[in-house]
């Protein structure tokens, strides 16, 4: 039988030497970031019910979590706390108390492990009474008053020893008003990794129940996330963080957002990282323990997926096994 030109396609895939030959996308430990939940006590981890496998970890089992990651070849690990309950406030002020468990998570994994990079995120929900991201007045979400408190957190958590701060919060201006910040007070070699564009998802649900977020949350986040009809508004909250000071952006959700991931890697030249969010890992778990998909086999063809989108890394709750079995 003859084809044009001669092609035959399936002639590459014929063998696994060949296919490896011609593999345009390779992962390596390099590329995951590892998010970790953090909670007050000694030696304590709890279960999140939605999240099946991932748990919250005291600060010394924090820095045990941080030995194994860099021991699996884990760039950097990206923090979140769960405040305690009687900490949480209208104001949200536990967010820049230097004492606060974010803070001792980063001082003690930074003293441990120094060769793991530490990435602070940096909004109101984790601190505040309401859930929502930033200051509430009114039933209005406030921008700038919202701003200075991201200011004093993303500075007590690089005195704390974060090495990148991460703002999740999506108020506008906040980037360059924390790099301003942390540039008077001579933090100017931490990095800014902007949450740029952010989504209103339904796929945060279990990381609001790992964070205690969730039950206190009424209405929506919709007048700062981005709606989800939206491409070339990501692009435009991308060119302002970059234009703000940002050295790297995200995007997220990651796997329904790729489209934006390839879309932002042809327009701009910056690092750019995917959230694999709580929702989606959820959805690999749980498809998996009733029988429907192969986990393994959708934990790694769902992290390659981001690298073939133009994705310099991604956030995943996988990162640790799949850095492990990325090394055997
Ligand atoms: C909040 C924040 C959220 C996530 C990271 N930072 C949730 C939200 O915006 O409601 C979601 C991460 C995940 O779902 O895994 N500042």
């Amino acid at each position: 039988m003859a084809f044009l030109g001669g092609q035959r396609l399936r002639r590459t895939r014929r063998t696994a030497w060949s296919r490896a030959m011609v593999r345009e996308t390779v992962l390596t430990p390099s590329d995951l970031i590892w998010p970790l939940f953090v909670i007050e006590g000694q030696n304590e981890k709890t279960q999140i019910r939605t999240m099946p496998g991932v748990e919250r970890l005291s600060v010394d089992l924090c820095v045990e979590a941080a030995k194994a990651a860099r021991d699996a070849g884990i760039p950097a690990l990206a923090l979140f706390p769960n405040t305690p309950d009687h900490l949480r406030s209208e104001n949200g002020a536990e967010a820049y108390n230097p004492d606060n468990l974010m803070c001792r998570a980063l001082s003690a994994i930074k003293s441990a492990v120094p060769e793991v990079g530490l990435i602070a995120d940096v909004a109101l929900d984790e601190y505040s009474s309401d859930g929502q991201d930033g200051l509430v007045r009114d039933g209005e979400i406030l921008n700038d008053e919202t701003v200075d408190v991201m200011i004093r957190s993303a500075l007590v958590q690089s005195q704390a020893g974060a090495d990148i701060i991460a703002p999740s919060d999506m108020m506008d201006g906040r980037v360059g008003a924390i790099r301003a910040a942390l540039d008077d007070e001579g933090h100017e070699q931490v990095q800014i990794m902007a949450y740029a564009s952010k989504y209103a998802s339904c796929f945060y649900g279990p990381f609001r129940e790992a964070v205690g977020s969730g039950s206190r949350l009424k209405g929506d986040k919709r007048t700062y996330q981005m709606d989800y009809a939206n491409s070339d508004e990501a692009m435009r909250e991308i060119e302002q963080d970059i234009a703000e000071g940002a050295d790297s952006v995200m995007v997220k959700p990651g796997l329904p957002y790729l489209d934006i991931v390839r879309r932002a890697r042809d327009s701009f030249n910056i690092p750019i990282y995917a959230y694999q969010v709580s929702g989606e890992y959820a959805m690999i778990e749980l498809a998996a323990a009733a029988g429907a998909i192969d986990r393994n086999g959708a934990i790694l063809e769902s992290l390659h997926a981001f690298k073939r989108a133009g994705a310099n890394g991604v956030l995943t709750y996988f990162a640790l096994e799949v850095a492990r079995e990325l090394a055997r």
